[in-house]
């Protein structure tokens, strides 16, 4: 492994805080390194593989494809395309019927915003503190973190207001005639598990209609069952006009998706935009085959009953633990907020010594995304491990 480390620092951009670890092979929950340890992923590629690895289907399915067709030009028309915005139209929240796909969630933050702009015929987006919408200049512009902004000031955009996340009275006060949309995710992910609450989620679409602004939802990370709903914004009744997806959709193969109503969409006319890659059909046929597998094998639902499952561990950690501040979160996307940085850091390191994967986002925050096949000895077996390290560093 250390051959790995030391060519990352030859080869490679240094800009991710990598941990010492780099895996060979996976199956189902479980991923093995280059020395053959084992390990559970509570990660699952930051919520991407939400069949877990290797997936039988999904690999018969996506090699299948790629001996027939991987990529095809937008040029033409591409049957999975359409078979697998079909498929999506099925399972959208409200009158979301239409789909531009592309190749990532940034990508799919930055269609939402130009399918905005142009739709609404205005110039301002309303965001939120601690969003997180991707690295591209446009999604960058809608992300919070000033650590991420600031190297790059002089090229973010501008119109871009950020109000405090579950505070209306600012949305009330911000939203005005030239506000061409309102972008939320409907839980916080990079931001630290950060759970929108009804009144906020429900008073944005409210104030939306109110004002002909379009609401945008990220469901980057929240959508594809990831919450135990398809979308998250079924915890709420709200319907967005414009969402986003990406992440778990094709269960690892790379794709971006902006869905939104037909009349939002159809003000995209040829020309407008486009993507080499987006929406190819093995792209496609991945994620037609994961909606059908989620679908079949009801996971959707099970991401719900396995959250609470794993929610009472939590709460249980939260209670014997004083340097646990919090634990919070809707079906498979959990955070464990500590009361220290250094501790979260800690947790991470330990926990991947022990066998499991986890990840600590905005500095204090253990999250826990894993895929949605994940069953109840894994989860025990992490909270054991949670209980001795939180224990152990927790002072
Ligand atoms: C809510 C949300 N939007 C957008 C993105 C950006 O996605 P990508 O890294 O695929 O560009 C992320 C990534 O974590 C995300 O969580």
């Amino acid at each position: 492994m250390e051959e790995v480390f030391r060519l990352d620092r030859e080869y490679l951009a240094q800009t991710y805080k990598r941990l010492p670890v780099a895996f060979v092979r996976g199956k189902g929950m479980f991923l093995w390194d280059l020395k053959g340890k084992r390990y559970l992923d509570f990660v699952a590629g930051v919520a991407v593989s939400v069949l877990g690895h290797a997936d039988p289907e999904l690999c018969r399915a996506i090699s299948r494809q790629a001996g027939r067709l991987i990529h095809m030009t937008n040029l033409v028309h591409i049957r999975e395309q359409v078979e697998l915005g079909r498929e999506l139209a099925r399972i959208a929240p409200g009158e979301v019927r239409k789909f531009f796909f592309s190749n990532s969630g940034a990508e799919s933050v930055e269609t939402a915003l130009k399918l905005s702009v142009k739709h609404a015929r205005r110039r301002k987006i309303l965001v939120a503190e601690n969003s997180f919408h991707g690295r591209t200049l446009g999604a960058l512009s809608a992300t919070w973190k000033p650590s991420y902004r600031e190297p790059f000031r002089s090229l973010l955009l501008p119109n871009f207001q950020f109000i405090p996340f579950n505070d209306l009275s600012s949305a009330e006060k911000a939203v005005d005639g030239d506000t061409a949309a309102v972008m939320v995710e409907p839980i916080q992910g990079e931001g630290g598990v950060r759970v929108a609450s009804p009144e906020f989620l429900r008073g944005l679409r409210e104030l939306c209609e109110e004002r002909g602004a379009l609401l945008i939802l990220d469901e980057v990370q929240t959508g594809v069952g990831r919450t135990g709903r398809w979308f998250a914004c079924e915890h709420y009744g709200v319907e967005p006009d414009v969402v986003t997806l990406a992440k778990g959709l094709a269960g690892g193969v790379p794709i971006g998706c902006t869905g939104a109503r037909p009349e939002v969409m159809d003000s995209f006319q040829p020309g407008d935009h486009g993507a080499t890659f987006g929406g190819n059909p093995l792209a496609c046929t991945a994620a037609l085959t994961v909606i059908r597998i989620l679908k079949r094998r009801k996971l959707v639902r099970r991401a719900e009953r396995m959250g609470e499952y794993f929610m009472r561990g939590l709460k249980e950690l939260e209670e014997d633990h004083p340097c646990v501040r919090e634990v919070r979160g809707k079906g498979l996307m959990l955070g464990m907020e500590l009361d220290g940085e250094e501790r979260a850091e800690e947790v991470v390191k330990e926990a991947l010594k022990r066998g499991f994967l986890i990840n600590a986002t905005a500095g204090n925050v253990l999250r826990f995304l894993p895929p949605l096949i994940v069953e109840e000895p894994h989860v025990d077996a992490l909270i054991s491990t949670l209980d001795e390290l939180l224990g152990k560093v927790g002072g």
